[in-house]
């Protein structure tokens, strides 16, 4: 089956799957091409993530500022391949280099999102819009029908791109309690 690659925004995009010379996923590509610079694009494959990419993906959060002292990205990036409601999905640009990710995963009720995240050499080109959309995608293919995530108080500047993307600011308390202290 092929994921459709949403038209329009402000990259270039088309249908496809790949097989390329990237750690074989164990989902299926997607390839869609973003603006690079003024002039060049970038092929952008978004993918599974598997093992081997779990090195440069920790690091991509960790560029972006993703990671809070009391996560484990690590253990995190594990958690959510180890089980079917769970994904980390990553953006490879043409040189093998991880450009984006997403964590995605439901509880069978909502679809949640994580890590998103557009390599900081790689902003305002598509990289974050596509990384939403392609959760998006894979929380439609399960029958999820609502995504919501949570925006950090030290970050609330992402409020707008969100809001670009269709999302709303939903007017909830969320209340939490550590079952276990991590550090
Ligand atoms: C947030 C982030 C993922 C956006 O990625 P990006 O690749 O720069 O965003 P895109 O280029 O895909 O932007 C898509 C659209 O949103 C707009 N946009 C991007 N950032 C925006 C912002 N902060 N406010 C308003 N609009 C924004 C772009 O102009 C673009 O508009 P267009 O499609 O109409 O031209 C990226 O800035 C990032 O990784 N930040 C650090 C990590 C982070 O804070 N993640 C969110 C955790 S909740």
């Amino acid at each position: 089956m092929t994921v459709p690659v949403p038209e329009g925004g402000s990259f270039l995009s088309r249908r496809g799957t790949v097989s390329s010379n990237l750690s074989p996923s164990s989902g299926e590509s997607v390839e869609s091409l973003v603006a690079h610079n003024a002039t060049h694009t970038m092929l952008l494959t978004v993918k599974s993530a598997v093992a081997e990419d779990e090195q440069a993906v920790v690091a991509l959060w960790r560029a972006c500022d993703l990671v809070a002292s009391y996560n484990d990205p690590v253990a995190d990036f594990r958690f959510a391949k180890a089980g079917p409601c769970s994904d980390v999905l990553v953006a490879v640009d043409d040189a093998g280099e991880a450009a984006g990710s997403v964590m995605v995963g439901h509880d069978g009720h909502r679809g949640w999102l994580y890590y998103v995240a557009a390599r900081p050499t790689s902003r305002n080109k598509g990289v974050g819009r596509r990384m939403v959309q392609a959760a998006e995608n894979w929380l439609r293919q399960r029958g999820i029908v609502k995504v919501q995530l949570l925006v950090r108080e030290t970050n609330t500047n992402v409020v707008s791109f969100y809001e670009h993307l269709g999302f709303e600011v939903a007017p909830r308390v969320v209340m939490s309690r550590w079952l276990e202290k991590t550090s």
